[in-house]
């Protein structure tokens, strides 16, 4: 048998049956129990996390199935086997619905049993592996979750690596979806606080007075609205990692407070006098630069320095640029992904970026980032609906080349003037032909692409046909 003795709670209402195959299973190494009905192996289960459960299925009160239920939702990895008796295989396949590993037929030999528990545990410790395997791999994947290979982004990867499992405070700068806090993420991962919380607290998207009772908790009646006592984010971190995100937004008041829980690891809830200790490792986050606002003299320079221990600084997608097919190549797969799970969809092949589209996505000069690379390539995914090829017509407008400067050299006003109203639809009637034809006829698509509603298009369309006839 495996290493570690296994527990064993066997359920059987009669005595004589249930003693017998107790002994077998002690002189077999087991750990064994014994519960003469469902209730008092129920209230065994309730106290004791065994690893093996046999039950006969037939018992006065509560009966097999119900205690293997009970057990398997209480212990998702307990191994259940029913007993069952003659002409009760309907009730046994019952038990297994309900999540037994395995059945019995009475009357059994000892080796039938023994063989059956053989083979279950081989198969959970099989699972578990498996499960800690795959853990592994998510483990290192969310490490790759940063997706870059410029040389910026190596240069990030290395530094990292070494300051990762350190417990040094960082700030993270950069422009707004630049990844601040994926990167913040990534390091709690790999750090050795990992197997504790990651907190995150945005300082600018709570107004001031609830900001230092969401930082240091509150006690009861601390301030108006304070019911009961609540432990602030600092204590939810404990042993772990907190993100300070936007602390550039913080009072002078609150940076003071900070700096203290930097300087003594210590603070007090609002409204209490009680010293609380903390171990907590620190991240700050900024889109500002806070090197300017410690000249502006907005910016506490001590605390400035606290944070400042380890900067880390996150370039614009656009100073960055040999990203960003890596980058869409990871957002397509991970809207694929969710395409494909919709009802209806049907298998296609991999999507991919025409070559004129990623020459604008990498042309494009992204103020909002990574972020605003995945949203566009979200709605893109979302507009490609059956076709394999992610073309210009379905990037957001915004990343087209600008139509506005070509404007003014197309519009002349003549000597004698124009007949405005005719202009205007002839260029209308012109840009949803185009529409329609890059859109190869597809009306929802071209509605899309000129920002109108389905409806209007095809009532534009429809007053084109009279027109013209
Ligand atoms: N290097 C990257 N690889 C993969 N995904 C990324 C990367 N950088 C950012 N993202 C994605 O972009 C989005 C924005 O990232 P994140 O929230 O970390 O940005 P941020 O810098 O904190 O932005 P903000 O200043 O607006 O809070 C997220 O969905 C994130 O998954
Ligand atoms: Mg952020």
């Amino acid at each position: 048998m495996a290493d570690t003795p296994k527990h064993l709670l066997i359920i059987e209402d009669e005595a004589p049956l249930r003693t017998a195959i107790a002994e077998q299973l002690s002189d077999h190494g087991y750990r064994v129990e014994q519960a003469e009905s469902g209730e008092v192996a129920l209230s065994k289960l309730a106290d004791f996390a065994f690893d093996i459960i046999i039950t006969d299925l037939r018992l006065p009160g509560v009966d097999g199935s119900a205690v293997v239920e009970a057990a398997v939702e209480r212990y998702p990895h307990i191994i259940a086997i029913v007993v069952t008796g003659y002409g009760t295989v309907k009730d046994a396949v019952e038990a297994i619905k309900r999540g037994a590993y395995d059945f019995v037929n009475k009357p059994f030999q000892i080796d039938e049993l023994l063989h059956v528990l053989d083979s279950a545990l081989e198969q959970r410790r099989l699972k578990t592996e498996n499960a800690y395997l795959r853990a592994q791999l998510e483990e290192r994947h969310r490490f790759e979750g940063i997706i870059g290979k410029s040389q910026p982004m190596e240069r990030l990867f290395h530094l990292l690596e070494t300051v990762a499992s350190t417990n040094s405070t960082i700030l993270i700068t950069g422009e707004t979806g630049t990844g601040k806090e994926v990167v913040a993420q990534a390091i709690h991962h790999n750090s050795l606080r990992r197997m504790h919380r990651f907190v995150a607290l945005n300082c600018n998207a709570i107004p001031e007075t609830l900001l230092e009772a969401e930082l240091f908790g509150h006690v009861r009646g601390a301030f108006t609205g304070a019911i009961g006592n609540r432990q602030g984010r600092l204590e939810q971190a404990h042993k772990g990692t907190l993100l300070l995100d936007e602390v550039g937004t913080m009072s002078g008041a609150l940076q003071m407070k900070l700096l203290r829980v930097l300087q003594e690891r210590e603070f007090e809830r609002v409204g209490d006098s009680h010293t609380i200790k903390v171990d907590v490792r620190v991240i700050a986050a900024t889109n500002s630069d806070l090197g300017r606002l410690v000249a502006a003299g907005q910016f506490r320079e001590d605390l400035f320095y606290r944070l400042n221990v380890i900067p880390v600084q996150l370039p614009p997608l656009r100073e960055r640029k040999d990203d960003i097919p890596l980058l869409v190549h990871h957002f397509l797969e991970k809207f694929e992904a969710a395409r494909a799970t919709r009802p209806g969809a049907k298998p296609s092949e991999r999507l991919t970026v025409s070559q004129e589209g990623m020459r604008l996505l990498m042309a494009y000069h992204w103020p909002g980032n990574v972020r605003q690379l995945e949203n566009a390539i979200e709605r893109a995914v979302a507009f490609t609906a059956g076709r394999s090829q992610i073309d210009i017509g379905d990037l957001p407008v915004e990343i087209q080349p600008a139509k506005e400067a070509t404007l003014s050299s197309i519009v002349t006003l003549p000597e004698d003037g124009v007949d405005l109203a005719a202009l205007v639809a002839k260029i209308e009637q012109e840009l949803i032909q185009r529409s329609l034809e890059r859109t190869r006829g597809n009306k929802g698509q071209a509605a899309r692409l000129l920002k109108l509603k389905r409806t209007t298009l095809v009532e534009k369309l429809k007053r084109f046909s009279r027109r013209n006839h």
